[in-house]
Formats: structure tokens, sequence, C-alpha cells
């Protein structure tokens, strides 16, 4: 099969926000308690956080962390984290049926984060809590000094303010099973009060407000015209969550799931717009994709898990190669939506749906989906160009007309480099894939690094950690003005070029 890629510098989607990268720790399940933090591992560092998860953590380049839920903040009370730990409380965690014990709150999160390299994204509870506790929360994290919460801060050892950017008005407040769930109207009305007192007390911040929980919800669409008409005014951001699973082992449909966050994107857009369009507004309000990965492996075992315990194995999901190529479907479709997407999550970072695994007290490895992540967050960075592709295509029962190939280019004029991002969706056929170069005269080939398996089910575990991992012996042939590329049937391609 052929296809082909022509790229032009000046036909451009857009500038691609670092923040695109980011990933979401919640208080849930290992993902904190013997995930990022366990003080007795032998690799734990003066404050107990793993140095191994550290450092494959580093290995993605995360540039913002959304924390601390998720479904959790609908419940938390973020007092209970601060202050001297042997008077912190142990709480009944209505969301996910744990014991809360407190030992990381926001002070010991956002040191981890220094550590990592990465911004906190805060989420404030707008389930059980409001617009006092919010204010509460920032001064205590934003303020200097000299009130009653940034003194209590400092008071806490953190002489400086955290300065924290982003934060999100609540948590699927659509959604039934959120703590504290409202209507369209009622969160729409608290969302806008809230961010009105948050940028009296700090105007440097951004917010985002909730969207719905998925593309499927009910009130989809209705919900996100309704919260917008309420708080467009005051905030910056709406989000966007999904999920994304082969629950009938129909490999082919679920390659093509990256076609349904399109959609999603692009219908969000639409809503915004038509309230930029009905307040006769100028501001334009962007995209949050702040929860989205494969989850659907964990859905059977979690049923099993019994209630109260302190970080036990909930959303496991052990992730096999064909998830990997879906990650990097997704990946591309925000990439190529990021003139609107400027924050994304990938939910979420360790042991709870994540690309980093950790046994308790033992070994951390990367699991498949690692890599594609691994690969666009730190090649992907720049201007994402317009891909115009030609190529053949395909339908199953449930979807038409999919695309072979998924793909994006990503010029970086600072880095002078080229990054092509390519995925074959064909399960039998390789590709030959001519690259139109006309635009990057004495384009020279870097490398080419393809993601592949025989077997689309293969996986990472701590015993075999390199049964799926990317090798450069990708081959990419350069001419005056075009490239051609192979893209073996089913794998994930980077192809680089300094130009
Ligand atoms: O990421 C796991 C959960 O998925 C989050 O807590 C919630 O926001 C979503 O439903």
């Amino acid at each position: 099969m052929k296809a082909r890629l022509i790229l032009n510098k000046d036909f451009i989607v857009g500038k691609v926000d670092d923040r695109i990268f980011g990933s979401f720790i919640e208080h849930l399940g290992r993902a904190v308690y013997n995930g990022i933090y366990e003080p007795g591992h032998p690799t734990a560092d003066d404050m107990g956080f793993r140095k191994d998860v550290m450092e494959l953590v580093k290995k993605l380049n995360v540039p913002i962390v959304r924390y601390p839920g998720g479904n959790f903040v609908s419940g938390y009370r973020w007092e209970d984290g601060i202050g001297d730990r042997k008077n912190r409380p142990r709480r009944a965690e209505l969301a996910w049926h744990t014991i809360e014990t407190n030992e990381i709150g926001i002070g010991e999160f956002q040191e981890w984060a220094k550590r990592a390299g990465s911004q906190v994204m805060q989420a404030v509870n707008l389930g059980t809590r409001g617009p006092e506790d919010a204010r509460n929360l920032l001064e205590y994290c934003n303020f200097p000094k000299g009130t009653y919460y940034s003194d209590l801060r400092r008071s806490h050892g953190y002489e400086e303010p955290f300065n924290i950017k982003v934060w999100c008005l609540g948590n699927e407040m659509d959604g039934p099973w959120q703590i504290g769930a409202k209507t369209a109207e009622e969160y729409g009305r608290i969302a806008c009060e809230t961010a009105k007192i948050m940028k009296e007390l700090d105007p440097t911040i951004e917010l985002v407000a909730c969207g719905s929980s998925h593309l499927y919800m009910p009130t989809f669409g209705k919900w996100e015209a309704t919260v917008l008409e309420h708080a467009y005014n005051y905030i910056d951001y709406i989000s966007l969550h999904n999920y994304y699973g082969n629950r009938d082992n129909d490999t082919r449909s679920y390659l093509a799931c990256s076609l349904d966050m399109d959609k999603f994107i692009k219908s969000v857009v639409a809503i915004c717009d038509y309230v930029k369009a009905v307040k006769h507004s100028d501001k334009t309000i962007y995209l949050s994709f702040d929860e989205w990965n494969v989850w659907f492996h964990s859905n059977e075992a979690d049923k099993k898990i019994a209630p109260w315990q302190i970080a036990p194995p909930q959303l496991e999901d052990i992730y096999n190669f064909e998830d990997a190529l879906v990650v990097g479907c997704l990946l591309i479709t925000l990439l190529k939506n990021c003139d609107r997407v400027k924050i994304a999550c990938l939910a979420q970072l360790v042991n709870v749906i994540a690309p980093i695994m950790t046994e308790n007290g033992g070994r951390a490895w990367a699991q498949t989906i690692f890599y594609p992540f691994m690969h666009a967050s730190n090649y992907g960075r720049g201007t994402a160009l317009i891909p115009v592709v030609s190529c053949e295509k395909y339908s199953t029962g449930k979807v038409k007309d999919v695309p072979y190939v998924e793909t994006i280019g990503i010029m970086n004029e600072d880095k002078k480099e080229l990054t092509i991002f390519a995925v074959n969706r064909s399960l039998d056929d390789d590709i030959e894939f001519e690259i139109d170069l006309r635009d990057f005269a004495n384009a020279s080939l870097i490398e080419h690094i393809v993601l592949e398996h025989d077997d689309m089910k293969a996986v990472n575990t701590a015993d075999n950690p390199d049964t799926v991992v990317p090798h450069s012996n990708g081959i990419t042939d350069v001419s005056a003005d075009k490239a051609i590329a192979r893209l073996n049937k089913h794998s994930w391609n980077v192809i680089r070029f300094s130009i």
C-alpha cells in the first residue's frame, strides 16, 4: 500500500502548547502511596519519593500534572493534608472506597512536582464544598504573606507561594457517580461564582470549567453550552474527558477510536464558539483534555477489591501493544487540534491506568503506552503543520472511512528539526509513505524510530520489561525534496529530520 503526506511550513495548525503533554496523579489506588511515594523503598529520597519512579517520569518530560483528582477531589478536605503529619486525620474516602491517610497533601505534592520538573494543575472541590474553600486554598497556595492562610503555609515551612497557575473548578460534575454532582444550571452558577472570587484574589490564574465526563453523556452539548453561558467571562478552558477500550476485541475498530476523539474536540470547539457568538464576545475559550487514555483492562478486577484499604491496586490496566498504537493515534489527534487544545493530561501517570508501573518495595517499569507518549512529549514540541494526507481508508461494522495512516508533522524552529509521527493502522500491509519535503530543502534524516510487535497483545511486565520497546532501525530514504518511509504493518513511527 502507498500513502502520501505533504507538509508546507506556512500551513500551520498552530503552536503546540507544551502543556498538551500533561499528566495526572490522583489520590487513588497506588498512584500516590506506593507509586510516587514509598518511604521504605530502597530508592526513596529524603521525602520518601521513589527515585526509580521519578527517573521514568522525567523521561516523559511532563510539564504539568493535574492533582489531587479526579473523583477524589469532590469529597476532599485540603486542610487534612497540611501541617504536622502526626495530626493529619485518616478519612473514609467515598469516591474509591479506600482509607486516605493524608500523608501526602498539597505541600508535599508541590515538592514532588518540583523535583519532577512539572507544574501542578490544582483541582478544587466543588462537590461537597464550594467557593469559600476554593478561595482559602488559593490563598494558602498563591498569596505571598500577611494573611491567615498564606501565613499558615509559611508556618508549614513553605515561605514562598506555590504560584499555581492552572486550577480546575471541580471534576466531572455532570456524572451521577460524582460526589455532589450537579445539574448544568447548578454547576454553571457555582463555577461562575467560584471563578469570580478566585480571580479577585489572584488575577494571574487560569481556570478550567468542567465539560461533560465523556462524549456520550446524555447531557453532552447542552451541558457545555449552559456552563459556558454562565461562566464564560471568568473561565479560560473547558475540560474534556474520555477513555477508550477494546471491549469487543475488535482491533480494527479500536484503532479508529481517535476519530471519536477528533469528533469530540470539534464538537466542543463548535459549542464554545456558539456561546462566543451569542455573547458577542471577543474572548476564545480553549480546551483542556485533562483526562484521556485507554481504560478497560482492569474493570473486572476492580469489582473484586475489598473496600476501605489503604492504596489497593485499583485501575491497574496492563497495557498491550495495540493500546500503545491507540495512544499514539490519540496523541496525534491532540496535536492535530493544538490550535484549540492547549492542555491535555494522560490519565494517569503511575500505577493507576498509567504508563509507569511499580511493585510495592520492588521494581518500576515502563508499560507499552509509555513510549509513544515519551516520543510525542520529547519530539512533538514546536509548530504543528496541517497534514495533507492521501491514503486508503477502511471501514468496519462500527466505523467508516478510517485512514490507514494517522499522521502529523511538527516543526521545531529552535532545534531546527522536523518530526513526523505516523501510525500504520493496517493489520496486514506495510505502507510506502512518501513525505513531500518540498519546503524543507536539505532536510536530513536523524532517525526513524519504530514501535512494533507481531503480537498485538504483547505486554511489558516487571520480569520482562523490554518485550515492547522502540528501535531506531526504521527505513526512510531521503532524496532532494522527498522522503520515502516504510511504515511497517501496525506500527508507531517517529521520523526525525534535521532541517
Ligand atoms: O482517572 C480515573 C477517574 O476517571 C477519575 O477520577 C475521574 O475523573 C474519571 O471518571
